[in-house]
């Protein structure tokens, strides 16, 4: 069996982040995310994987390389898709790496929690010709939605605007070669893609089995801000402490937390779960549960919680709790002068800054 990870596409939703970073690359807990998703293929015994890049070709092959680090039999093949024209467009694009061989699809900006083993496992005892992950949602209407008889798939609907259940589909998919008859049959949506829901409607109707399964465990989409906060949550609160850094006696830490190698807490009180990487200083702060913050940092007398902060930025002396937010890379925060009384911004474009 063969992987393929999409790491391509577009990220709008991810702006300003993915004006100068692949999404599928944005830490959660301090790895990026499209880490999760090799590490469920490997731990499912894929060795072979492809990877669909596209504009952030280069930032992707250089975190992810040869693969070797996840065993030394483990081989990336990067694929390019020259425009994002849709997942089922990913797969017609990769039938030469996949071949005549089933494969699993995952999405690079998902997180399932219980993995992917079991599943694979069942798609091979099982040979459908298609396997498909479903997941209870309260908003349908948000996500590919599929109608279920009898245990069976009879209809999937991207984004449906009344949808027939509440089963969403999570971003990852069993195939066989099959699939190349109905990618290549299929048109393009309303929004010019090559939808993948509508290749699985193909093989449902021309007599393909295709198998449904509900995930127990949590999925994450990690396509928006939000999402990515919720799995930051989720991951963290599976951590164990592991403190590599530096803590100086003033300073408390409670709960699980990792302090990676290089790091230094000086008075300041750390509530777990959280992660604070490799080389960062925190310094008469307050670092509250499901906050991830990554190497290179400096927070100086500031309050945060439920956030994560990238790499390399400095947030000092902030009168308030910074809470639910995203920062990026190299990002300065910093109080003004008392007088007079303004706020200093340079902000790039598309940025979202909430002030009380
Ligand atoms: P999406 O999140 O559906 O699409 P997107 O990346 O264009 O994001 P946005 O809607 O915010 O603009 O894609 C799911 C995953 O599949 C993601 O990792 C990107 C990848 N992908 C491709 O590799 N090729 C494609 O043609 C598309 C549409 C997505």
């Amino acid at each position: 069996m063969k992987g393929l990870i999409l790491s391509g596409g577009k990220g709008t939703r991810l702006r300003p982040l993915t004006f100068t970073q692949a999404k599928q690359l944005v830490p959660v807990a301090n790895k990026p995310v499209l880490f999760y998703g090799i590490e469920a293929l490997v731990e499912a015994g894929i060795r072979d994987i492809g990877i669909i890049v596209g504009d952030t070709k280069n930032e992707i092959m250089e975190a992810v390389g040869d693969g070797q680090r996840w065993g030394v039999d483990v081989r990336i093949t990067y694929i390019d898709q020259p425009e994002p024209l849709g997942l089922a467009h990913a797969v017609l694009i990769s039938e030469g790496f996949l071949g005549e061989e089933p494969f699993v699809m995952y999405l690079g900006d998902n997180i399932l929690k219980s993995g992917i083993h079991s599943l694979v496992k069942e798609f091979e005892e099982r040979r459908p010709n298609a396997l498909i992950l479903l997941t209870e949602v309260p908003n349908p209407q948000m996500f590919g939605v599929a109608e279920l008889r009898d245990g069976k798939v009879v209809r999937l609907v991207e984004k449906p605007k009344q949808p027939a259940s509440n089963l969403a589909l999570v971003g990852v998919y069993m195939f066989d070669h099959h699939v190349f008859e109905a990618v290549k049959a299929i048109k393009p949506s309303w929004r010019d893609e090559l939808e993948i829901t509508d290749a699985i409607q193909y093989l449902v109707d021309h007599g393909y089995a295709v198998q449904p399964h509900l995930v127990s465990g949590w999925w994450k989409d990690t396509g928006k801000i939000e999402d990515i906060l919720e799995a930051n949550r989720l991951i963290l609160e599976g951590i164990s402490s592991r403190v590599e850094g530096e803590v100086d006696e003033a300073s408390r830490v409670n709960g699980q937390v990792i302090i990676e190698k290089g790091a230094a807490v000086r008075s300041s009180i750390i509530r777990g779960p959280a992660i604070i990487g490799a080389e960062t200083e925190i310094v008469d702060s307050y670092i509250g549960p499901f906050t991830s913050i990554q190497k290179k940092c400096r927070i100086v007398k500031t309050e945060i919680e439920h956030s994560i902060i990238l790499e390399g930025s400095e947030i000092v002396d902030i009168g308030s709790r910074i809470d639910d937010s995203l920062i990026g890379r190299e990002v300065r925060i910093f109080k003004c002068p008392p007088k007079p009384q303004v706020y200093r911004f340079m902000v790039g474009d598309k940025s979202e800054i909430g002030l009380k």
